[in-house]
C-alpha cells in the first residue's frame, strides 16, 4: 500500500534497507484485518500455511527442521567494548559484525516483498510504551506481529515527523533467483544466522531465521535485550516477568510480577485458577514486564505485548484451562501436529493421542512413532484479549502498581517451596543467584544446575553485573515503596523422586501467604536463607498433602545450602569487578547465617 510518510529518518532508513536488500517491492503494513487475511490467504496458496478448519481463522505453519527455536549461540550483544556485553552474552565488534551482515543482506530479498511493520510495544501512546519499526521479508512474521504487538497506521501517527523509533531489520536470508521455486519455510543455514543487537544505537539486525524470538523482533530482541539497556540508561526496568492481579475475598487487589526460566510454568502461573475460596486471579502478561516509577513513588508495570507466543506441548485443560480456552479462534500454530479431523494436536493435550496424525515435519505419525508428533518447542500465537481471565486493566496506559516480585526455578532439592527476602538487597541476591535444573531427565544432577539470574541470562542486553547494580539502584529509589521479594520452588521432590507439591491452582496458597505477609497478617520464621511460613502460616484447608511432605517442602537443609556456596561463588566470580559490593556482602551474610 502506498502511504505518505512524513518521518524523514524513517523514510531514509527504509530506502537504505531496500537499496541493500533489493526486494521486488516495498509494502507498508497498516495492521488491518484485511491485510492479515490477504497475507494468510497468500501463505495458504503458496503452501506455507494450512487452514485449521476446526478453529475459525486459524492456521498451521511447519518450519524448516533447522529453524525451530531461538538460537542463543548465534545471538550477539555488540557493544564497542566486550566488557559492556559481559560474560553471559556472545560478543562481536560492531564494525566487524555489521560488515559481515551487510554482505549477507546484500540482495537477500530478491524475489520477495519488503514489509515495513510499524508497531508499538505497550498500549499506543502509553508513557511506558516504545515504538519499533520492523522490516522483514516474511509474511509469517507480519501476521505474528499483528497478534503479538500493536501494528498499524496509528503508530505512525504517534511517531509524527520526528518521533523516536527502534529500527529492527529482519530477513529470512533466502533470496529467490529468477524462476526459482519457493519452499514452505525459507531460511538460511545455521552458520549464516545472526540475531544481533547494538544497544548503544538502539538497533536490531536479524538474519537467517524465521522462527519466534529470532524473527518477531518486538519480543526478546526489543522488549528485553534493547529495552533492558535503555531501561538502565533511563531509570526503569525491562524484565522477563509475567504480571498477574490477585484479588482477595475482601476485594483487595495485589499485583505480582514473577520471573522464571523457560519450562517452569510461567504461562500457567499467569493464568492460574486459585483453589482457595473466594480468591480471583487475572492475567496481565505472561512473558515480559516494563516497569516505571509512577508519580506516587510506586513501581508501575505494563505488558508490552499484545499476544501470547506460548509453548504448545504440555498445555492442556488440566495444566492450563485458560490457555486452552484462549485458542478457539484467530490462532497461528507453528510446528504442531495435524489430526485427521482437521484439528491440531500436541503431546500432553487432554485425552488419548490420535491413532494417526501428520507430524510437524509433514510425515505420517502414530503413537508407535519414535519421534513426537509436535516439535517440543511448537507454539501458539494467540491474542491476549481472547484469554478468558485477561484483566480488564491489562491495557491501562499507566500500568498496575506492583506489590510483589517472585523469582524461582526448577529444583528437585535444597530450595524450599517459598521464602521471603529479608530486604531489597537480599531479594536482589535471590534473583542474582536464581537457578534451575535444565531437563527433567537430569533433575537432581548438580552438574545440570544452571544459574539464570532473574531468568534474564539469554535476554539481558548488557553486562549482567551492571544489571545487578541497576536493580540495587531501583531499590534505593523506591525505598519503602519497593515491592517485597519472594523466591519459590514448585518442583521439590521426595527421596523417591515424586513431586511434593501439587502445583498449578494450588500455588494460590503460596501467593495468599505473600499477600498476607505484605499486609502484616502472617507471621514468618527467620532462617538462614530467608523468611519462611511458620506453622499454620500457609492456608492448607481442603488440601491433601501429608504433614511430612509439607515439612520437607519447608525444610531448610543447612548442609545442602552450605554445599551451594561454592557454586554461587563460582557464578559471581565471572562478573569480576562488575559484581556490586552489595552482592558480595549478601553472600557473606548468607555464609554467616549458615554458620
Ligand atoms: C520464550 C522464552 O519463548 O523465554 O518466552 O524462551
Ligand atoms: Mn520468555
Amino acid at each position: 500500500m502506498s502511504m505518505i510518510i512524513k518521518h524523514e529518518k524513517l523514510n531514509k532508513w527504509v530506502r537504505e534497507a531496500a537499496d541493500l536488500c533489493r526486494p521486488d517491492e516495498v509494502y507498508w503494513c497498516d495492521g488491518s484485518k484485511e491485510e492479515y487475511d490477504r497475507l494468510m490467504a497468500r501463505s495458504v496458496r503458496s503452501g506455507s500455511a494450512i487452514v485449521i478448519d476446526k478453529r475459525p481463522n486459524s492456521f498451521l505453519f511447519r518450519s524448516d527442521p533447522s529453524d525451530v527455536a531461538r538460537v542463543e549461540a548465534r545471538t550477539y550483544i555488540s557493544t564497542p567494548k566486550q566488557i559492556d556485553a559481559g560474560p553471559t552474552n556472545n560478543w562481536l565488534d560492531p564494525d566487524e559484525l555489521k560488515s559481515t551482515m551487510k554482505e549477507l543482506y546484500a540482495g537477500c530479498m530478491k524475489g520477495r516483498t519488503l514489509y515495513v511493520i510499524p508497531f508499538s510495544m505497550g498500549p499506543i501512546g502509553s508513557p511506558i510504551a516504545k515504538i519499533g519499526i520492523e522490516i522483514t521479508d516474511s509474511p509469517y512474521v507480519v501476521c505474528n506481529m499483528h497478534t503479538m504487538t500493536r501494528v498499524g497506521t496509528k503508530v505512525l501517527d504517534v511517531l509524527g515527523e520526528d518521533g523516536e523509533f527502534i529500527p529492527c531489520l529482519h530477513s529470512i536470508g533466502a533470496p529467490l533467483e529468477e524462476g526459482q521455486e519457493d519452499v514452505p519455510w525459507p531460511c538460511a543455514p545455521m552458520e549464516k544466522k545472526y540475531i544481533s543487537h547494538f544497544p548503544d544505537e538502539n538497533l536490531i539486525w536479524s538474519y537467517g531465521s524465521g522462527y519466534g524470538g529470532n524473527a518477531l523482533l518486538g519480543k526478546k530482541c526489543l522488549a528485553l535485550r534493547i529495552a533492558s539497556a535503555m531501561a538502565r540508561r533511563e531509570g526503569w526496568m525491562a524484565e522477563h516477568m509475567l504480571i498477574l492481579r490477585l484479588t482477595s475475598p475482601g476485594g483487595r487487589q495485589y499485583h505480582i510480577a514473577a520471573a522464571f526460566p523457560s519450562a517452569c510454568g510461567k504461562t500457567n502461573l499467569a493464568m492460574l485458577q486459585p483453589t482457595i475460596e473466594g480468591w480471583k486471579c487475572e492475567t496481565i502478561g505472561d512473558d515480559i514486564a516494563w516497569m516505571k516509577i509512577g508519580p506516587d513513588g510506586r513501581l508501575y508495570a505494563i505488558n508490552p505485548e499484545a499476544g501470547f507466543f506460548g509453548v504448545a506441548p504440555g498445555t492442556s485443560y488440566e495444566s492450563n484451562p485458560m490457555a486452552m480456552d484462549t485458542l478457539h479462534e484467530n490462532i497461528i500454530f507453528t510446528n504442531c501436529a495435524l489430526k485427521d479431523d482437521g484439528d491440531i494436536w500436541w503431546e500432553g493435550m487432554d485425552g488419548e493421542p490420535p491413532a494417526h496424525a501428520i507430524d510437524w515435519k509433514g510425515r505420517d505419525w502414530s503413537p508407535d512413532s519414535k519421534e513426537p508428533a509436535a516439535h517440543p518447542n511448537a507454539r501458539f500465537t494467540a491474542p491476549a484479549s481472547q484469554c478468558p481471565v485477561i484483566c480488564r486493566d491489562w491495557e491501562k496506559p499507566e500500568g498496575v502498581p506492583i506489590d510483589i516480585f517472585i523469582f524461582g526455578g526448577r529444583r528437585a532439592g535444597v530450595v524450599p517451596l517459598v521464602n521471603e527476602a529479608y530486604s531489597w538487597d537480599h531479594g536482589v541476591f535471590l534473583g542474582a543467584t536464581a537457578s534451575s535444573e535444565t531437563t527433567a531427565a537430569n533433575i537432581g544432577d548438580i552438574g545440570n544446575l544452571r544459574r539464570d539470574p532473574f531468568a534474564m541470562k539469554p535476554f539481558c542486553g548488557y553486562n549482567m553485573g551492571d544489571y545487578f547494580h541497576h536493580w540495587l539502584e531501583m531499590g534505593d529509589k523506591l525505598g519503602e515503596k519497593a515491592p517485597r521479594i519472594f523466591y519459590v520452588n514448585w518442583f521439590r521432590k521426595s527421596a523417591q523422586g515424586k513431586f511434593l507439591w501439587p502445583g498449578f491452582g494450588e500455588n494460590s496458597r503460596v501467593l495468599k501467604w505473600m499477600c498476607e505477609r505484605i499486609d502484616g497478617h502472617a507471621g514468618a520464621r527467620e532462617t538462614a536463607i530467608g523468611l519462611l511460613p511458620d506453622d499454620g502460616g500457609l492456608d492448607l484447608a481442603g488440601l491433601n498433602v501429608a504433614a511430612e511432605k509439607m515439612e520437607e517442602l519447608l525444610r531448610v537443609d543447612m548442609g545442602a545450602w552450605k554445599a551451594e556456596i561454592a557454586s554461587i561463588e563460582e557464578h559471581f566470580a565471572q562478573f569480576g569487578d562488575r559484581l556490586p559490593e552489595r552482592m558480595r556482602q549478601q553472600l557473606e551474610e548468607l555464609k554467616n547465617r549458615l554458620g
